[in-house]
């Protein structure tokens, strides 16, 4: 059986729900406290034994290229001033342990055509999709237990997770036929974005999956479906008639960065860990919780005698 040794990260997207920032911005280098967003991406795939990654870029998304580069001149600045910790975080962006090759998506024509430009790069091996925009965090990695369940199966295999019923309709939804393992469901069928009257279920498809390279050949003929993009669901649904496609369910904490709400929360939650801010965070918030209490019991209407 092929190792799983391929990521294709998709960041070529408009970004429009974080406008104005992402006018000349990619949003996958927001960051989280004090690292891009995209490079947790890529330490998960690290952490997930993945040897080579493919990042889809577009217009405006040069920075993601130069991130991981070198910069010569801010590292022997550093250098000379003897900032040595510092100048072990810049050097760690470039010797990340992992391949990184880009192509442009000269259109956003939507995921799936994201991911059709890995076509050449991932040849005729399973791979997996990345977003760019979504955080997980979990003891096991989720590309790892991704991988984990190909290895048993074979076979590609998508991860979900439960949504609020009303909020179907932002997503990719399975209609689940069994379980086939502790969190592992084969699936009926893979529905883009339905209306929350019509969904099938709300385990909604999150941004990782593990995918064999037949999906090439679907994502080639397929047309633009919900929101006039190629979606990529509407391949894996197709590939699901021809060949079994899993879908694990993740347990973990999921972060949507490429929402406002989203990403603000995830600054929290990372900052609440991150030892040179962890207490002073803390105590803000508090601090802050306190306030707006006693500003809630003020505006509080009285009750009438
Ligand atoms: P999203 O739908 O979350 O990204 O796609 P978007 O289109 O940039 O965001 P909004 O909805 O306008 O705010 C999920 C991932 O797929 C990539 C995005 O960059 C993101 O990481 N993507 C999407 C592409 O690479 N190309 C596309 O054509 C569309």
């Amino acid at each position: 059986m092929a190792k799983v040794r391929k990521a294709v990260i998709p960041a070529a997207g408009l970004g429009t729900r974080f406008l104005p920032a992402t006018k000349a911005m990619a949003k996958e280098m927001l960051p989280i406290v004090d690292k891009p967003t995209i490079q947790f991406i890529v330490e998960e795939a690290l952490k997930s034994g993945i040897e080579d990654i493919l990042i889809v870029t577009g217009k405006s998304k040069r920075p993601i290229e130069d991130h991981f580069d070198s910069n010569i001149e801010l590292e022997s600045n550093l250098k000379e001033k003897g900032k040595t910790g510092l100048l072990k975080l810049v050097e760690d962006t470039t010797n990340i342990g992992i391949n990184l090759f880009f192509v442009r998506q000269s259109y956003p024509k939507g995921l799936g055509d994201a991911v059709l430009h890995a076509k050449a790069f991932v040849g005729n091996e399973p791979f997996v999709v990345m977003l760019g925009d979504d955080l997980m965090d979990s003891p096991v990695p989720l590309t790892k237990q991704l991988i984990n369940g190909h290895e048993k199966t074979h076979a590609s295999n998508i991860a979900v997770m439960e949504v609020p019923q009303e909020e179907t309709s932002k997503y990719g939804i399975i209609d689940p036929e069994s379980h086939v393992g502790d969190n592992m469901y084969s699936v009926k069928k893979f529905v883009e974005k339905p209306d929350p009257k019509e969904a099938p279920s709300n385990l909604a498809i999150i941004g990782r999956y593990l995918l064999t390279p037949e999906i090439f050949v679907l994502l080639e003929k397929q047309e633009p479906g919900a929101g006039g993009e190629i979606q990529l669901t509407d391949a894996i649904d197709k590939l699901n008639q021809t060949q079994r496609v899993f879908a694990t369910e993740f347990k973990g904490q999921r972060y949507d960065v490429g929402d406002k709400f989203g990403y603000m929360k995830t600054s929290i939650q990372y900052g609440l860990t991150h030892p040179e801010v962890k207490d002073r965070l803390r105590d803000y918030i508090k601090e802050l919780a306190g306030d707006l209490t006693a500003q809630d019991k003020k505006t509080e209407p009285k009750s009438k005698k």
